[in-house]
C-alpha cells in the first residue's frame, strides 16, 4: 500500500479514504485516534407531553443518560428552542450527540428543529476533519433520515411496545457497528426477541432506495418486520460519517422498568445495550471538543439537575426536566 497523507492506517478502524495518485486509486482504511478519555456527550431533549408537562415543558428519560454512562461517558441535557448561536457554542463543547426516542414529529417540532441544527453542525465538523459522532434512537433514528433526506420518506408502521430480532443484510459485517461483534451476540440479535420497538414510524427499504441522498448517506445493517409484515431499517450507519442510528430502544433492556411494558431483560439483551453504549461512548472519545472551563463544564453536566420519579404513570422510571 502506498503511503499517503491524511490517511493512516489502523487494524481497529475503518473509516474508508479513497486516495487516487495520478490515475490509481487505493481505498483504504482510516483510523481516528482516542482524543480524551472524558467524553461528554449530549442528548437532545423534546416537548414533555401531558403526563410530563407538570413536570416542567421539556424532558430527557433518564434511561438515555444511564446509557450513555454504562458506556464512561457523561451527559449535557440540550435544550430545544435555542439561538443558533447557542447551540454552536454547545456545539463545540461536546463530543457527540445522542436523538432520543419520543413522540415529536420530525417535521413539525421543537426536537426537530434543534435537530436539524446540531445535524448541520455536525455534517460540517467531519467535512472539516473535526471527528463529531451521532447516534438516534428510534424517534432520533427517524430524524436522521429526514434531515439526510431533507424530506420526510417515513412510512407508518405497526410496531407498539414488540419485540423483534433483526435481519442482517448480507454486508453487515462491513459497517463500523458490526465489524467486531463477536458471533455470540450477533445471534443474540438475529435469533433472539430483545430489540424493543415502539414507533409509529419507520423508513422502508423501498423508500430509503428510492432516495438517492439516503442510499448515498447510510448503509442499511439490519431490518424488522411490524405486526403487518412491512419492513423496516430497524439499524443504519452512514457510510463517512460518524453517525448512527436504530429503530428500537437500546437503553430500555438495563434501565426502564414499566410492568406494562414488554422489554427484554435478559442477560443477553443487556449485553447487547451494553456493546451498543461502549462502542458510541468510544466514538464520542475520538472528539477533540471541549468545554472552555471546568465551571461551563460542571454546570451543563447532568449531574447539577435532578431526575424525577415518574415510573408511576408513564413509561420511564426517572426523567430529566430542563426550564425551555
Ligand atoms: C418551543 O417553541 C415552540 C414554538 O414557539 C413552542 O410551541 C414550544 O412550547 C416551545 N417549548 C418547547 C419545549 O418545545
Ligand atoms: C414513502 O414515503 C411516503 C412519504 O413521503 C410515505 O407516505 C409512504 O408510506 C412511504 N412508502 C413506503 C413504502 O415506505
Ligand atoms: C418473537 O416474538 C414473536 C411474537 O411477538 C413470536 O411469534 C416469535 O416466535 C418470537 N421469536 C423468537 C425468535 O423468539
Ligand atoms: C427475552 O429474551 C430471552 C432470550 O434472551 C427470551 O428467553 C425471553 O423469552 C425474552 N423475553 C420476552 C419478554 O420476550
Amino acid at each position: 500500500m502506498i503511503p499517503t497523507r491524511g490517511c493512516r492506517m489502523s487494524p481497529i478502524s475503518n473509516y474508508k479514504c479513497l486516495v487516487c495518485v495520478a490515475v490509481v486509486c487505493v481505498v483504504f482504511t482510516e483510523s481516528i485516534e482516542a482524543q480524551t478519555t472524558r467524553p461528554i456527550i449530549g442528548i437532545l431533549s423534546q416537548k414533555s407531553y401531558d403526563q410530563l408537562a407538570k413536570y416542567g415543558p421539556s424532558y430527557i428519560a433518564a434511561s438515555y443518560v444511564k446509557f450513555l454512562e454504562s458506556g464512561g461517558a457523561r451527559a449535557v441535557l440540550i435544550p430545544v428552542n435555542q439561538t443558533n448561536d447557542y447551540y454552536t457554542n454547545l456545539f463545540n463543547s461536546i463530543n457527540g450527540i445522542l436523538f432520543p426516542g419520543g413522540t415529536q414529529y420530525v417535521d413539525d417540532s421543537s426536537y426537530g428543529t434543534a435537530g436539524q441544527i446540531l445535524y448541520n453542525l455536525a455534517i460540517k465538523a467531519n467535512d472539516g476533519g473535526d471527528f463529531f459522532p451521532l447516534w438516534g434512537t428510534c424517534l432520533g433514528h427517524e430524524l436522521l433520515t429526514y434531515v439526510t433526506a431533507g424530506k420526510n420518506l417515513l412510512a407508518n408502521t405497526n410496531a407498539h411496545d414488540v419485540l423483534y430480532p433483526v435481519h442482517f443484510t448480507k454486508d453487515f459485517r462491513s459497517s463500523r457497528l458490526f465489524r467486531l461483534m463477536p458471533d455470540k451476540m450477533v445471534n443474540i440479535l438475529a435469533n433472539q426477541n430483545i430489540t424493543y420497538n415502539h414507533h409509529r414510524f419507520g423508513l422502508t427499504p423501498q423508500n430509503y432506495t428510492k432516495n438517492e441522498k439516503l442510499r448515498n448517506f447510510y448503509q442499511i445493517i439490519s431490518t424488522s418486520k411490524d405486526e403487518d409484515g412491512l419492513e423496516f431499517i430497524s439499524i443504519m450507519e452512514a457510510y463517512k460519517y460518524p453517525f448512527y442510528g436504530v429503530q428500537w430502544h437500546p437503553e430500555k433492556n438495563n434501565f426502564e422498568w414499566m410492568r406494562t411494558q414488554n422489554v427484554n431483560h435478559s442477560e443477553d439483551a443487556v449485553l447487547i445495550s451494553e456493546y451498543l453504549a461502549n462502542f458510541f461512548v468510544e466514538e464520542a472519545r475520538k472528539s477533540s471538543h471541549k468545554f472552555s472551563s471546568t465551571a461551563e463544564e460542571l454546570a451543563a453536566l447532568s449531574y447539577s439537575y435532578t431526575p424525577i420519579y415518574t415510573g408511576k404513570n408513564t413509561n420511564f422510571q426517572q426523567c430529566y426536566f430542563l426550564s425551555d
